[in-house]
């Protein structure tokens, strides 16, 4: 078992707007980085779709997702939406900054972009939260040991 394999993390969708163009990405490397201001951190890989549209977006949404949404996890986690509509058959409303909320996700958080910076082979990008909302109090899907975890309901 790779030794890195035991940092856990929380699953989410990051979703973006850019022109219209809307997309999701499923992101395991997420973090808060500060509490005053509060920011969060996500790591994309620069070969990403998601990657080309965050350079150019001033907003990101982050859907937590629930122990019950590993297929939307899978779904945003292998499919690009360079070339595929990951959004077709997934039920979603708008955030106040236009970025889509995936429905039955545990809570939404929206970001500012204010900062990127370079990390190898991805980009960390720095979102100021400026919305918050929580929808249900579910318990998470988490990335652990190379595979997305579902945290039983009585943890
Ligand atoms: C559980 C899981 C976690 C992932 N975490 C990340 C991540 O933190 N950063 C990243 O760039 N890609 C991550 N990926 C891979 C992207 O979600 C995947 O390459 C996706 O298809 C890219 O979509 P896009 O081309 O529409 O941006 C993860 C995939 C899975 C299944």
């Amino acid at each position: 078992m790779a030794v890195i394999g035991k940092l856990y993390s929380s699953i989410v969708v990051v979703t973006m707007n850019y022109k219209n163009k809307i997309n999701g990405i499923t992101v395991a490397w997420i973090t808060r980085v500060s509490i005053n201001p509060k920011l969060i951190a996500i790591s994309i890989g620069k070969s990403r779709f998601s990657h080309e549209l965050l350079m150019n977006s001033r907003y990101f949404g982050i859907c937590i997702l629930s122990n019950k949404q590993k297929q939307i996890a899978e779904l945003f986690g292998t499919y690009s939406g360079g070339n595929y509509d990951k959004f077709k058959d997934v039920e979603f409303s708008f955030s106040e900054k236009n970025l889509p909320v995936i429905k039955d996700s545990l809570a939404f958080i929206e970001c500012e972009i204010v900062n990127k910076y370079d990390a190898g082979d991805h980009t960390l990008f720095i979102g100021k939260v400026i919305s918050e909302k929580l929808f249900r109090n579910d318990k998470p899907l988490i990335f652990g040991e190379h595979k997305i975890l579902e945290v039983k309901n009585d943890v």
